[in-house]
């Protein structure tokens, strides 16, 4: 029997689009799915193509000619761990598992171990990009053993998205590397979510902005620095009408945010590093209030706020602002970002390769944007780069811009729009700038009721004072 080049776990729209993508380059391909009448139908809605479906996980890997090169897309969690414990009794050595699923990288890690163990390859590797993308082309983050990548390479590359004549895939490193890169990709994927919205809030109630105005301010703003995915389709929210009433879409669908996790593992683990990643966990939070909705309905009739109060100005000049605004938080959000990036690497022993991480956020995935290309540019410039504020280019951005990004915050706090991204991410800059903050003040205090000691400004070591002359603790 013909022996298939790739195999598919897992028809549900990820899968079946990454399965049809691989099928487009030229690959003969296997299917397979828990329930076997979806790959029929997969198969029956495209037909023409070197496509096997497979009713057994036997039958599957059967199919697969050596090394077998085996592409997993089912949710992540136990059933990532069901389905290598479904394929382990048929591999021979040096087959190779892909999880392409948005698996914790923790899980990535061991289960690469376990499976090593067993003479079998595994990778973890990020896929972003949605339907479309998994369809047409996604940005691709591959983590696990140098030789599994360049097993799998010429797959990776011929089916990701091109952005400026590259592909968007790059090997990301080791064990979880592939996975915690697109974990952070969906951190960051938060934080512009809700600077947007921010954005948006900002200029529907202070700038009296209609959602036609609103349209056109993030058409005009995705031809320049903002030009990007997220900001593209704003854009076209605004423009849709409803399809079951009179009106605009967005003003008939519910603020109470949905999230899979992926946003808070993030933050958590910002939280572990101990990397200031205020940006990314603001925006879970916000997420995390939008849903308390009954509790804000109630609240709104109680707690006073003040009237918000409708610019007269110039619409184009607020909306010039703003814009600006939205740029200086979204450098400062991918500064933490990468900063968290930089962090992971050290503790994991990853060699991650920031410019090459930039350069693959540029294309398929939901983070895509222009601006992409300025922070390639930096890691370039200086591969050993602290933080992006630090980047002549990203330094000077920010100087010139942050007049408006100080306005724009004190207006909305003045008329009680909340802007926890805005507000956390202008205070990250003024923190990182700051030669001094008041941190002595709670050394101070740790040391009054703790001993826990402090140490001075005028010599080496630790001290502890006895305050008032007596010790409290
Ligand atoms: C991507 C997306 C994808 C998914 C998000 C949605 O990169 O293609 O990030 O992974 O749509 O995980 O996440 P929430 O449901 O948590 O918003």
């Amino acid at each position: 029997m013909k022996k298939q080049q790739v195999g598919i776990i897992g028809m549900a729209v990820m899968g079946k689009n990454l399965a049809l993508n691989i099928s487009d380059h030229g690959f003969s391909i296997a299917i397979y799915n828990r329930t076997y009448e979806v790959s029929v139908t997969v198969a029956q809605e495209n037909p023409g193509r070197d496509l096997y479906v497979a009713k057994t996980i036997k039958e599957f890997i059967e199919s697969l000619e050596l090394p077998r090169r085996m592409i997993i897309m089912v949710k992540a969690g136990q059933p990532v761990d069901d389905m290598i414990s479904q394929l382990t009794p048929f591999l021979d050595q040096g087959d190779l598992i892909i999880d392409a699923g948005n698996s914790y990288y923790k899980d990535t890690i061991r289960r690469e171990k376990e499976l090593k163990q067993l003479s079998f390859r595994f990778m973890g590797t990020g896929v972003s990009g949605g339907e479309e993308g998994a369809r047409h082309g996604p940005a691709i983050m591959p983590g696990g053993s140098i030789d599994s990548y360049n097993l799998i390479k010429d797959v990776l590359v011929a089916i990701s998205a091109v952005a400026e004549g590259e592909p968007c895939t790059a090997y990301m490193g080791p064990d979880g590397a592939g996975h915690y890169v697109k974990m952070v990709h969906n951190g960051i994927e938060y934080a512009d979510m809700q600077l947007i919205s921010e954005a948006y809030h900002i200029l529907k109630h202070i700038g009296g902005f209609s959602n036609a105005q609103l349209a056109a301010t993030f058409t005009t703003w995705n031809q320049g620095v903002l030009d990007s995915y997220l900001i593209q389709i704003t854009a076209e929210i605004f423009s849709e009408k409803d399809d079951l009433s009179e009106g605009d879409l967005i003003d008939m669908i519910k603020d109470t945010a949905g999230q899979k996790g992926t946003g808070i593992w993030t933050s958590k683990e910002s939280m572990d590093l101990g990397v200031d990643a205020s940006i990314i966990t603001a925006a879970v939070n916000a997420r995390f209030i939008s849903a308390y909705d009954t509790e804000r309905k109630a609240a709104s009739r109680v707690l006073v706020g003040v009237d918000t109060e409708v610019l007269t100005t110039d619409k184009g000049i607020f909306a010039e602002q703003v814009k600006n605004a939205l740029y200086a938080s979204k450098i400062a959000s991918y500064a933490q970002g990468f900063s968290l990036l930089e962090a992971a690497a050290v503790v994991n022993g990853w060699q991650l390769d920031y410019q090459s991480i930039a350069k693959i956020f540029r294309g398929g995935c939901i983070i895509r944007a222009k601006f992409l290309n300025r922070i390639a540019a930096a890691y370039q410039k200086d591969p050993t780069l602290k933080n992006l504020l630090l980047d002549p280019y990203f330094t000077q951005t920010l100087a010139e811009i942050q007049k408006d990004w100080r306005s724009v915050i004190s207006s909305a706090v003045l008329n009680g729009i909340p802007v926890s991204a805005f507000s956390s991410a202008l205070s990250y800059y003024d923190s990182y700038r700051s030669e001094k903050l008041p941190t002595n003040l709670v050394q101070a205090q740790r040391d009054y009721f703790g001993a826990h000691t402090y140490k001075r400004t005028d010599r080496e070591g630790s001290y502890h004072h006895l305050f008032s002359g007596v010790a409290h603790e």
